[in-house]
């Protein structure tokens, strides 16, 4: 059994929880509290990244207070706090990361470094029985967030992924934006606040999807990569014609509808394209796209047609925009492969904005 607290402040959420795992029963979430910037950035419509790091300064110390209250849990129980490191904002990665390291080093803990992809990819294990029936092998995982859209093949468990295993086991990756890059990019020329994903997810329902014919790129079947900056331009110039014409008001259901399935069908598509070209047997979709409710309602129909023998996975919705539980999970499989630093060494641990490394 082994208790971590996880730490997250890549980008514009500030979350601290507490995550308990046993071998046998996996991972138990104990508390979860994150403090989200949403708010605080949508004046600018998008992350400015030195108000994101000021807010994170402020932010970090009682979120930790408070996972660790709320999980009844004095820091000197812990077995190690894990901390994102890479890839963000340096600025905003730099709060966290310090506020791990002296406490780790205060408390003499081992320091667990994780990447926030390999968070995203674990959130699927918090709080729900994820059994090898429902998740056998290879499984595709596709991380869709606001940062990446990723396709991992793994032919092992998590507890078993190498060091390097985001680098080995990528097949497909977007070319310019990320899936949800895609969305809020969109929605922001439509004039919904940021984050827009869940402003189109939520004016789609009611539109008509063939409203519009916005582009599917990289169609070609040997490429399981992506291209969403083509779908921004359509996006653009039907937006100023209607505008022009005086009918935008009164399209904005079809619009979201149909730059929704856009992008939803892009994912499909190249996901098909990954099971067959890997042969796998199951498939996980996590990040914040993955709350999509379009996105949730295809995959969940058409698991069969795409070549698999079982249902899509996906973690818990909670889990699936940016939190320290994800990165407290991910930490516990680093942890007890021993990837941690400890004493002094933990004292150099830096922070990466680059995904690459
Ligand atoms: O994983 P995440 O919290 O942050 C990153 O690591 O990027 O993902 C945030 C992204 C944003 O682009 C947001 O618009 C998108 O997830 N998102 C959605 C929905 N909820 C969040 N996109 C489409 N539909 C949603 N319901
Ligand atoms: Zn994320």
């Amino acid at each position: 059994m082994s208790l971590v607290l996880g730490i997250e402040t890549s980008c514009d959420e500030c979350s601290a929880s507490v995550v308990r795992y046993s071998p046998n029963e996996g991972f138990k979430v104990r508390s979860v509290s994150t403090h989200s910037q949403i708010r605080i950035h949508q004046p600018y419509g998008g992350v400015v990244p030195e108000i994101a790091s000021r807010n994170h300064l402020e932010t970090i110390n009682p979120m930790i207070d408070l996972a660790l209250k709320e999980a009844g849990i004095a820091p000197s129980e812990l077995d190690a706090i894990a901390v994102t490191n890479r890839p963000g904002l340096v600025g905003a990665l730099l709060v966290g990361i310090t506020a791990a390291k002296g406490m780790a080093y205060a408390l003499e803990k081992p320091l667990v470094p994780v990447h926030h992809l390999e968070g995203h990819a674990c959130s699927l294990f918090l709080g729900q029985n994820i059994t090898p029936e429902k998740a056998p092998l290879p499984m595709l995982i596709a991380i869709i967030s606001g940062g990446h859209t990723n396709l991992y093949v793994t032919k092992v468990p998590p507890e078993l992924w190498p060091p390097d295993f985001l680098k080995r086991a990528l097949v497909g990756r977007s070319r310019d934006d990320a899936a949800g890059e895609a969305f809020d990019k969109t929605a922001k020329i439509l004039g919904f606040p940021y984050p827009g994903g869940v402003w189109i997810d939520k004016t789609a329902k009611g539109g008509r999807k063939d409203a519009f014919d916005f582009p599917r790129a990289l169609p070609q079947k040997a490429v399981l990569d992506f291209s969403f900056s083509g779908l921004k331009t359509a996006v653009a110039l039907r937006t100023e014609k209607l505008k022009k014409e005086g009918t935008l008001e009164t399209s904005l259901n079809d619009l979201c509808a149909s730059i929704q399935e856009a992008i939803v069908d892009a994912i499909i598509n190249k996901i098909t394209l990954a099971i067959r070209a890997h042969g796998c047997q199951s498939l996980a979709v996590v990040g914040g796209v993955a709350a999509n409710s379009r996105l949730r309602e295809r995959l969940s129909q058409e698991w069969g047609r795409m070549g698999l023998a079982r249902p899509s996975l996906f973690p818990e919705s909670q889990y699936c925009t940016d939190n320290a539980a994800m990165i407290a999970a991910a930490g516990t499989y680093r942890f007890r492969q021993g990837h941690f630093l400890r004493d002094k060494a933990l004292l150099s641990l830096n922070a990466i904005a680059n995904p690459e490394v």
